[in-house]
C-alpha cells in the first residue's frame, strides 16, 4: 500500500509522517477529529510490510478512536500513532527502542496536545514513562510513577459485557447473557485477551484460545483448555469468538463461512471491510461493534487521567458497555440495520450534538 493511495480518501485532520534515519524506524501521527475534545488514541510499536501500510493503519485506528470515545460519552477526539519498527521490538536492543520512544514522544510534543497518546500493541506504561519525560501528552503511565497504568484489564472487562450482551441477542446460553457451557474461542493472549480468557473460564464456558507466540498459550494448555492453531481460528466451530489479536481478521469472504453464532471481542477495526458486517448480519452472527466493545481502556485512561473518576467509577462506566450495546442492537433491530451502522449512527449523533 503506498501513502498516494491512502491519504486522499482519508477525512481527517491531520497525519504527520517522519522517518528517523538513525533508529530506522517511521512515526506516523493520525489526528482524526478534534471535534469532542484533544485526539486521543495510543502508540502502537511493530513491524509493517511497508510505512504506506504503517499510515492506512494509523489513520483507519484514528478514526476508530474517534467513534469509540463519541459512543462512549468521552470527551475526547480521535486520534493514534504507529511507529514502524525496522526489528521486532524483541530484537531492538535498550538504548535503540529508548532513541525511538524519544524521537515520537518530541513529535507528541510538537503538536502541543492536540493529540494524547497512551498504551496499544507493542507498548507498555513502562514506555509511557518514558515518553512522560519529554512530554505531557501520553496517558497510561505506571502507577510507580503515579500514573494509572494500563487499561488492559478495564478492557478486558468491558469486552466481556459486551460478549454477555451479543450472547444475550443471540438467544444463547440462559438468554440474560449468561456464558456458563458455552464454547468461547480467545484470539490472542495478550494484556487484554489473557483476561478475557481467564473471565470466560471463571464464567464457566468451555474455553479454546489461539495466539502465534505459543509461550502465551501454555498456561491454559497446561490447565487443559484446547488450543487451535492461528490458521484455523477463522474456521473453529464455537458460540462465541473473540479477537483479541490484530484487526481485519473478518472480511466477507471469511464472514460468509464463520462458524459461530457471536463475535465479540477486543481487538481495532476486526472488519476488514463494509462487507463483513452485512454478510455477518444476513447469517444471523451477532457482531459487538468492536469500538463500542473495547472502550474500557479509553474509559479507564481518560476517566482516571483527564475525569478524576476512582476506579470503582471506572468500573461501573466500563460495565455500562453491555447496557449501550444492548440498545445499540435494539436499534438494528427497529431500523433493519447492521449493529455497526446503528453504533456508527450513535456516534454521529453525539458528534453532530457537539457540533
Ligand atoms: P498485546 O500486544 O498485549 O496482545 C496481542 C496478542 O495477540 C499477542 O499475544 C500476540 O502474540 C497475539 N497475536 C498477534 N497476531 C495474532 C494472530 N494472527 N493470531 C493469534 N494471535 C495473535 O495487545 P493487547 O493490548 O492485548 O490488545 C489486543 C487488541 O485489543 C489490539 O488490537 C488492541 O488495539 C486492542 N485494544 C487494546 C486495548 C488495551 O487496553 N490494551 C484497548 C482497546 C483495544
Ligand atoms: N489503545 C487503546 C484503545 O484502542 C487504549 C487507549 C485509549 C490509548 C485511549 C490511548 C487513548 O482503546
Amino acid at each position: 500500500m503506498d501513502i498516494e493511495t491512502v491519504l486522499p480518501s482519508w477525512d481527517g485532520e491531520l497525519c504527520s509522517v517522519r522517518f528517523d534515519p538513525e533508529t530506522g524506524a517511521w512515526f506516523v501521527i493520525a489526528v482524526h477529529s478534534t471535534r469532542l475534545g484533544p485526539a486521543s488514541g495510543g502508540t502502537r510499536a511493530m513491524v509493517y510490510p511497508s510505512v504506506g501500510d504503517a499510515v492506512a493503519d494509523a489513520t483507519r485506528l484514528a478514526a476508530a478512536m474517534t467513534t469509540k470515545m463519541a459512543v462512549a460519552g468521552l470527551p475526547m477526539g480521535g486520534g493514534k500513532s504507529v511507529i514502524a519498527l525496522p526489528a521486532p521490538r524483541a530484537a531492538l536492543d535498550g538504548d535503540r527502542w529508548r532513541r525511538i520512544l524519544r524521537f515520537h514522544a518530541a513529535k507528541v510534543q510538537q503538536l502541543g496536545g492536540t493529540y494524547i497518546t497512551g498504551l496499544d500493541i507493542g507498548t507498555s506504561s513502562a514506555d509511557m514513562d518514558v515518553l512522560r519525560e519529554t512530554t505531557p501528552w501520553a496517558f497510561g503511565r505506571s502507577a510507580a510513577t503515579g500514573g494509572p497504568g494500563s487499561g488492559a484489564p478495564a478492557t478486558a472487562l468491558g469486552v466481556f459485557a459486551a460478549a454477555r450482551a451479543a450472547v444475550a441477542e443471540a438467544g444463547l446460553g440462559d438468554g440474560d447473557g449468561g456464558v456458563a457451557g458455552l464454547r468461547i474461542l480467545v484470539q490472542g493472549l495478550g494484556a487484554v485477551g489473557a483476561r478475557v480468557a481467564e473471565l470466560a473460564a471463571e464464567a464457566g464456558a468451555e474455553l479454546l484460545v489461539a495466539d502465534v507466540d505459543a509461550e502465551r498459550c501454555a498456561p491454559a494448555a497446561a490447565r487443559g483448555v484446547r488450543v487451535v492453531p492461528p490458521s484455523e481460528v477463522t474456521r473453529t466451530r464455537c458460540d462465541v469468538l473473540m479477537p483479541c489479536a490484530t484487526g481485519g481478521l473478518i472480511d466477507g469472504r471469511v464472514a460468509r463461512t464463520l462458524p459461530c453464532a457471536v463475535v465479540a471481542g477486543a481487538a481495532n477495526n476486526q472488519l476488514a471491510d463494509a462487507e463483513a458486517a452485512l454478510v455477518l448480519s444476513r447469517r444471523g452472527i451477532i457482531y459487538a461493534p468492536d469500538f463500542v466493545a473495547n472502550a474500557g481502556g479509553a474509559i479507564h485512561l481518560v476517566g482516571r487521567e483527564v475525569l478524576g473518576w476512582t476506579e470503582d467509577q471506572v468500573t461501573q462506566r466500563t460495565l455500562q458497555i453491555g447496557q449501550t450495546l444492548r440498545s445499540v442492537f435494539a436499534d438494528a433491530r427497529t431500523h433493519g440495520t447492521t449493529p455497526e451502522q446503528a453504533a456508527h449512527d450513535l456516534a454521529a449523533r453525539h458528534l453532530a450534538d457537539a457540533a
